[in-house]
């Protein structure tokens, strides 16, 4: 522990992932750092997001896989999914991550604060009667899932996603309200696990803020699976019967299930610690933030789900990097949101990075794209995944978006993103050979098009 009488160089209120990434750098740089965390090191991706919803996705596709087998000439016969099994896995794989970040944290002399904290001065947090003075503060206390007006969650049937990651039973029927990532990815366990599934979404499109095509390749794929879905559908109110749930939608229609589950994002968590009493700018309950994550207080900067960027966990440690470089006097840039990938890890996959081709009309770039279907990948071919890969390029000039459906393409993504951020030519892509037989040729394939070199594919 430190010596409470003397101040550190920073410290934290929040543990998870733009908080614990701001702590690790920051003591990696040789400053004294002090993190204040109420539950658990990893906030919400490891304990309650990306982690453990990944790792019931695996387990759905493990049930995709064993039913499908015949296709590939295998035969086995699906028995059950043993709940507790999965969530007991799930627990291992969060354990297992939990323990080597506590190591982490521990072996970069990282003090944790255990306890409820509150910004006390521009200087200073304090907790459970301790005052933690620092030459800086991040405020880094992440989000939680909202509902809405009138929309109570009572946590038995009517779920946020930390509701339903406990659940020891696969719910029979399930309304989805929002087809954002967190709708889509739980609509895809769900259905792979055999419960009947609808998603209820107010925009025209599933993942309505991804290039529309890839929107209705998911569409087209859901509803293969059987996954039903009310687009540009607004709920209205929920109703409890005895045998579940209806849920009325404006304009009439009804919906019953045994279990809704509300995914209509996710809002800052920043009531009631102390952020306006000291004086931080605030909009819509998130901290206002300069593209350096400083707030309207030099001393104090904010990063993650608190600040109104691309809620995701990696844009989190980005910017938790990013302050504790700029803190140590390290010359720092700001980020490019747009140039974050962004992954729904539905089955199949939804991927993109860079701009979808309607935003980059919008800024004024002359568009020109083109759309590889993975129907000619050989490697998408003995997967049996069906999809595409879209780019999106300015008119004799770089590469400004990428878009791709299928199984493993939130793989790929991670060349697509050098190439936008690069600012690659299509012909300058369409020259790297791609390893044959690979899902990572189609991303290959459509440069080659859009550089008017079409291989596997009609011009
Ligand atoms: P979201 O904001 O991505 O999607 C919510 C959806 O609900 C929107 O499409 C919206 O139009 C719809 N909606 C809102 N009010 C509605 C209403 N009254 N009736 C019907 N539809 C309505 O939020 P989501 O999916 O809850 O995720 C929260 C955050 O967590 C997002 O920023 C998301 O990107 C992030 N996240 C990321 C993941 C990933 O990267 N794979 C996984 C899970 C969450």
């Amino acid at each position: 522990m430190s010596d409470p009488s003397q101040p550190v160089d920073l410290v934290i209120l929040g543990g998870g992932s733009g908080g614990y990434a701001a702590a690790l750098r920051a003591a990696e740089l040789g400053m004294t750092v002090v993190m204040v965390e109420q539950d658990k090191v990893g906030g919400t991706c490891l304990h309650r997001g990306c982690i453990p919803t990944k790792a019931l996705l695996h387990s759905a596709e493990t049930v995709d896989i064993i039913r499908e087998s015949a296709q590939f000439g295998v035969n086995a016969s699906f028995e059950s999914v043993d709940m507790a099994a999965v969530n007991a896995y799930k627990s291992k794989v969060v354990e297992a991550l939990f323990k080597g970040l506590t190591g982490l944290v521990k072996s970069r002399k990282i003090e944790v604060v255990q306890g409820h904290g509150r910004l006390v001065s521009p200087t200073a947090v304090e907790v459970d009667g301790r005052t933690i003075e620092a030459g800086h503060v991040l405020l880094a206390t992440g989000s939680y899932a909202r509902s809405i007006p009138g929309l109570e969650i009572d946590h038995d049937t009517v779920v946020t996603s930390d509701d339903v990651l406990s659940f020891e039973q696969i719910p029979r029927s399930v309304v989805i309200l929002g087809a954002g990532a967190i709708g889509c990815e739980f609509a895809s366990v769900w259905s792979s696990f055999g419960a009947e599934v609808t998603i209820v979404e107010a925009l025209p499109h599933l993942v309505p803020l991804e290039e529309e095509s890839s929107s209705k390749l998911l569409e087209r794929a859901f509803r293969k699976r059987g996954i039903k879905t009310e687009l540009g559908a607004r709920f209205e109110r929920v109703e409890h019967t005895a045998d579940g749930l209806v849920v009325h939608l404006e304009g009439g229609k009804t919906v019953e299930a045994g279990l809704l589950l509300v995914a209509i994002g996710r809002g800052p968590v920043s009531a009631d610690l102390g952020y306006e009493q000291v004086g931080v700018e605030m909009e819509r309950g998130f901290v206002k933030v300069d593209a350096y994550c400083q707030t309207s207080i030099p001393t104090i900067s904010a990063v993650g789900d608190l600040i109104p960027t691309l809620q995701l966990a990696h844009v989190g440690f980005g910017e938790g990097i990013l302050v504790a470089e700029r803190l140590a006097g390290l010359p720092v840039t700001p980020i490019d949101y747009d140039g974050v990938p962004r992954v729904t890890y539905s089955h199949p996959e939804v991927a993109s990075v860079g701009l979808t081709s309607k935003v980059a009309s919008d800024r004024g770039y002359d568009v020109v794209e083109a759309t590889y279907d993975l129907a000619g990948n050989g490697k998408a071919r003995i997967l049996g995944t069906a999809g595409a890969v879209k780019v999106v390029a300015a008119k004799d000039g770089p590469v400004v978006g990428v878009h791709m459906v299928g199984e493993r393409v939130g793989e790929l993504i991670a060349e697509a993103q050098l190439i936008t951020n690069w600012e690659a030519l299509p012909a300058e892509v369409a020259q790297l050979i791609h390893p044959h037989p690979t899902m990572s040729e189609a991303v290959g394939e459509a440069h080659l098009a859009l550089a008017g070199k079409p291989l596997h594919s009609h011009s």
